[in-house]
């Protein structure tokens, strides 16, 4: 039975790009522990659905996963697996090719699901594919907040504005939040954040928030290869804190604009909002 009351305060946050490969992954997996660290629960919906890889980054063989559960076998609460810290995540598997495009009933699905889980979750962290597709467009208008992703490669700068672009001309959405990974120095970051600042600006009827910057650390391959998240591996480095910041401006920024009490999880409304 779906209880609404349990998922009433739980924040939505989707950390997404318009480049592949720019470290979405990274950011959800480390965040996540950051932020559970801080005392919230928290849960990682793996909306990679073509290329999951949340439970391999913490090291996890889940069982089943949410083609299962879009297929009838087992119910969401079933392929919840922990991560470290508590951390809950849902996991996409390696796409069956049939549930890569969500259609509606799998939407309404998963919203039921989301929305009958058992447990209180402070933060809802979404881990979406890259790129424009309807499944990434979905997901983001489902959170409250927008957390982008970019490098300071230039394609993926173009990237990541054709989606800001899609995201506001086409579903309204009029705020972003902003993270730069891979800088040699916060100059380089602040670089980026003007340079889409002035052209959204100019064209886009939006505002952008700056959230940080994440350096580029080599040691982020070994954490890759060992299964562990580089804010567990090297708590103590320069990309740890850079993720604990970020941790800490969620936590800000969610509890200004969504303060307890009012309803916050925002998945029912969406069906009916849902262009597609
Ligand atoms: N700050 C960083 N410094 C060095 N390497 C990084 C950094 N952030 C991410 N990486 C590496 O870059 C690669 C891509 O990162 P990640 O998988 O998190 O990106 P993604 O955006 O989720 O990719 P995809 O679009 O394929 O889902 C990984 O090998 C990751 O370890
Ligand atoms: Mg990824």
């Amino acid at each position: 039975m779906a209880d609404t009351h349990s998922n009433s305060a739980t924040k939505v946050v989707s950390i997404t790009s318009g480049k592949g490969g720019v470290g979405k992954t990274a950011v959800v997996a480390n965040i996540g522990i950051c932020l559970a660290r801080l005392g919230n629960k928290v849960l990682i919906l793996d909306a990679d659905l073509g290329l999951a890889n949340v439970d391999v980054v913490f090291g996890l063989t889940p069982a089943y996963n949410l083609n299962h559960f879009f297929s009838g076998e087992t119910d969401l609460e079933s392929i919840m697996v922990k991560g470290p810290h508590d951390i809950r995540i849902l996991p996409a598997g390696s796409g069956l090719q049939s549930f890569i495009q969500l259609d509606s009933d799998h939407k309404l699905k998963l919203l039921d699901g989301l929305d009958s889980l058992n447990i209180d979750f402070d933060y809802l962290l979404i881990d979406t594919e890259a790129g424009i597709s309807e499944n990434v467009t979905y997901f983001n208008t489902a959170a409250q907040e927008i957390l982008l992703v970019t490098t300071p490669d230039p394609t993926a700068i173009t990237d990541v504005y054709a989606l800001m672009k899609l995201l506001s001309t086409r579903y309204h959405e009029k705020h972003f939040n902003l993270a730069v990974n891979m800088v040699a120095n916060e100059e380089e970051a602040l670089d980026v954040y003007r340079k889409l600042s002035i052209v959204s600006n100019r064209y886009l009827d939006i505002s952008i928030d700056y959230f940080g910057s994440i350096p580029y650390d080599r040691q982020m391959s070994e954490a890759i290869r060992k299964q562990q998240a580089i804010v567990e591996l090297y708590p103590q480095g320069a990309i740890a804190s850079a993720f604990a910041a970020l941790a800490e401006r969620i936590v800000t920024i969610t509890s200004r604009r969504y303060p307890k009490g009012s309803v916050q999880f925002f998945w029912k409304q969406l069906l009916q909002a849902d262009p597609g």
